[in-house]
């Protein structure tokens, strides 16, 4: 995005206040050092801003908002910075400040008896992982970006991710927040009860809404037993038909066990093994088509490896499979799993792509597969088609990649052309034109076709309500 615009003065007064309040440590104003806050980890959006707030808890961080909200300057809350649409940049005429949460990263809590985790917003989703680890127990979020992104993003955005098919969204990991709102007041919700009927449910109005109606300083998140027998296979399907008979032989098996079913193309997997250093295909030939299934259970001696066996010798026998191969160790389960994350990574060293993380009901991906590929092969010869995700939830991400002799400029001059061409087919389909990433900068045209009328009018009033100063994260979500 073109950086025209001179970075907005915002008042020394306010830039004192701040200091005084977070001290030398938790404020950057250097364009050196607030850079790489200002813009999106694809290159795609490059804001400016005046100013890098680090609070280094929630009284720091209240004041902070109750600082910027007197001088009627916004904000925008920044976690690990992966979002895929731009959610967490600031606008590129300088008038935002950035609060970063990277600072807010203590674990509070860790309950084993009532499987809860109180954790600071801050703190990555890997760490959140470790504290349950470390407590017998299993935090059933996994995302490629875990190592960076924060337990406060990964909650704006109801993060999907791999576990998505047995344990749901971050939504449903929430059992209470701690929120601060735009004028400064905090809202200790950080409750860990299962059940609170009283009243309208607050927590979920911020899950999911990307900073636009405040920001989350701490959650209790909801933890499972952990997982004593895991089984991952890797398989070359011939069709994402076959793909999703294989998932539904899984479900119909034990659909307790099912933890994660994942769908590549080939060429997705061409980049990953192209791109990524020690990557390499454990089967005996490439396919056009895999699926990656994960199989858990917190029950001792459950068989799975047994039933991985046979739902998977029944598939061969079927046609349905073509191949496969079952982890033996921990380490092959993370190097079939790195084949899966690392697309992502591979897609952005091939040059530059277009995403679209949509949903259809499960029962309909392959035909979102196959008809949206045909629709950007008609739109632009060459394309190439890269779909890969959460197939056992509905969620893929049909990821268009430049044609190899396009210049990458040109191809994403292009991209709302691309991104409406697979629409098409994901709203015939009765889909969702963004499945996990949300809507962040790059999405909000699409609200008034997609959510308009009394949907999208009770969102405007829900933030006016909330933030009747525009002063959360302006331009993101909200057309
Ligand atoms: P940021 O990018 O910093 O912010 C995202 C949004 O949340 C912004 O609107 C921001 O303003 C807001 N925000 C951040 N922190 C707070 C806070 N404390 N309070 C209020 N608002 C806040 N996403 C998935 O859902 N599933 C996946 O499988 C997945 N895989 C990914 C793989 C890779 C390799 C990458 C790079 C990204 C992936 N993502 C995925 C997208 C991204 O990681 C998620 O959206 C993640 O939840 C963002 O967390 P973050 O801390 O980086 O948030
Ligand atoms: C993933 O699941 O790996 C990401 O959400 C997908 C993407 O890069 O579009
Ligand atoms: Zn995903």
């Amino acid at each position: 995005m073109p950086d025209t615009h001179p970075p907005r003065d915002i008042p020394a007064t306010l830039l004192a206040q701040l200091r005084a309040i977070v001290g030398e440590r938790g404020l950057l104003t250097d364009p050196t050092d607030t850079a790489p806050y200002a813009e999106d980890w694809r290159h795609l959006y490059r804001g400016r801003t005046p100013a890098v707030v680090r609070p280094a808890d929630v009284a720091e961080l209240a004041a902070v908002m109750r600082a910027c909200a007197a001088a009627g300057v916004p904000v925008v809350p920044q976690g690990g910075n992966t979002s895929m649409v731009g959610g967490a940049v600031p606008a590129e005429d300088g008038s935002e400040i950035v609060v970063s949460l990277a600072r807010m990263h203590r674990i509070r809590d860790v309950d084993a008896v009532d499987l809860t985790l109180t954790i600071e917003a801050g703190a990555t989703l890997k760490a959140a992982q470790n504290a349950a680890a470390e407590a017998g127990c299993l935090l059933p979020l996994s995302i490629g970006s875990e190592g960076t992104a924060q337990v406060g993003g990964i909650l704006a955005t109801n993060a999907g991710g791999n576990n998505t098919v047995r344990y749901g969204n971050a939504r449903d990991m929430v059992l209470g927040l701690e929120v601060v709102l735009p004028d400064g007041q905090v809202w200790n919700g950080l409750r860990r009860l299962r059940k609170d009927n009283t009243g309208y449910c607050l927590r979920q109005l911020f899950v999911g809404a990307e900073g636009t109606l405040g920001i989350i300083a701490a959650a209790v998140l909801k933890l499972v037993p952990r997982p004593r027998e895991t089984e991952v296979a890797l398989c070359a399907v011939p069709s994402p038909e076959a793909a999703l008979q294989l998932f539904t032989r899984f479900q119909g098996h034990d659909p307790a066990a099912v933890q994660a079913f994942e769908y590549m193309s080939g060429m997705g997997m061409s980049f990953v093994l192209k791109h990524i250093p020690g990557a390499s295909l454990p089967l005996a030939a490439p396919a056009a088509h895999y699926a990656l299934v994960e199989l858990a259970t917190p029950r001792p001696n459950a068989g799975l490896r047994a039933a991985m066996e046979q739902v998977l010798e029944g598939a061969l026998e079927a046609g349905i499979v073509a191949d496969a191969v079952i982890a033996e160790s921990d380490g092959q389960r993370a190097a079939l799993w790195r084949l899966r994350e690392e697309h992502s990574e591979a897609q952005k060293r091939e040059g530059a792509s277009v995403k679209n993380d949509v949903s259809v009901p499960v029962s309909k991906v392959p035909e979102l597969i196959r008809r949206a590929s045909e629709a950007c092969a008609r739109l632009m010869p060459g394309i190439r088609v890269v779909p890969f995700g959460h197939m056992g939830d509905g969620n893929i991400h049909f990821n268009l990649e430049q044609p190899v002799d396009m210049d990458a400029a040109a191809f994403l001059a292009r991209d709302h052309e691309i991104m409406d061409t697979v629409c098409v087919v994901v709203r015939d389909l009765g889909g969702s034109f963004s499945a996990e990433h949300g809507v962040g900068k790059l999405k909000p045209y699409m609200m008034p076709e997609w959510r308009g009328g009394a949907e999208l009018e009770l969102m405007q009033r829900i933030k006016h309500a909330i933030d009747p100063g525009n002063l959360m994260n302006p331009g993101k979500v909200l057309p």
